[in-house]
């Protein structure tokens, strides 16, 4: 199977009951070949409608972030855990909510053979939700940012603020914690080039340190 063809195959999964209400499969883009995947929690109602992940008020943000980073966005691979939009339908009007642990299950069909086709050096999880199911349960995404962990799925992985997280967080003339967010894209990518031309490189035995 080629990575197209997994793409293909996702854009009809009927696994979980996202699929009755989402209008894509928001499956990811960019380089297939990068070294570095982002990956973020799930497509909220922009990425739902455009079939792209990471183009709201978030994704806007994101892109600035890895622009001052001094990448593009198609150097990158990103994606989301989950690939289709989970909302609260309730009230009649959809309101976006974290998807549960059996639609994150169900959706591992896709994430586990696309980081398989992919096979990154870095994988960089944007925000806690993204970190407690690539890198740990326990994430504790304030006390563990921008620090090296074990990743099942690439040579190492580092988790972010979600830009969702600093936008809320961004008043009184505080950056809500967007400079930390170019600052371990920055330092995701030195690391992913780093174990591209040394594949063979340990990684450092402080998990905080630069390789
Ligand atoms: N938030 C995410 O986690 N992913 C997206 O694609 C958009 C917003």
């Amino acid at each position: 199977m080629t990575f197209d063809d997994l793409r293909a195959s996702s854009q009809g999964c009927l696994a979980c009951d996202l699929s009755k209400r989402r209008t894509h499969v928001v499956f990811g883009e960019g380089d297939p070949k990068s070294p570095l995947v982002l990956i973020g929690e799930g497509p909220g109602e922009y990425e739902d409608k455009a079939g792209r992940p990471f183009v709201g008020r978030s994704g806007k943000l994101l892109d600035k972030a890895i622009e001052e980073a001094g990448l593009r966005r198609e150097d990158l691979y990103i994606t989301n855990t989950v690939k289709c939009r989970a909302a609260d339908w309730s009230t009649g009007r959809p309101v976006n909510r974290p998807p549960t642990e059996a639609e994150v299950e169900a959706c591992r069909q896709w994430l586990v053979p696309q980081l398989g086709m992919i096979q990154p050096k870095v994988i960089l999880c944007i925000g806690a939700p993204s970190a407690k199911n690539l890198i740990k349960k326990s994430f504790q995404i304030t006390k563990e940012r921008g620090l090296y962990f074990p990743c099942e799925f690439a040579r190492t992985a580092i988790a972010t603020l979600h830009p969702s997280y600093i936008l809320r967080n961004m008043h009184d003339g505080g950056d809500g914690g967007y400079s930390l967010l170019v600052a371990d894209i920055k330092k995701a990518w030195a690391a992913a080039e780093r174990l591209m031309r040394d594949p063979e490189k340990t990684l450092p035995e402080k998990q905080g340190s630069l390789f």
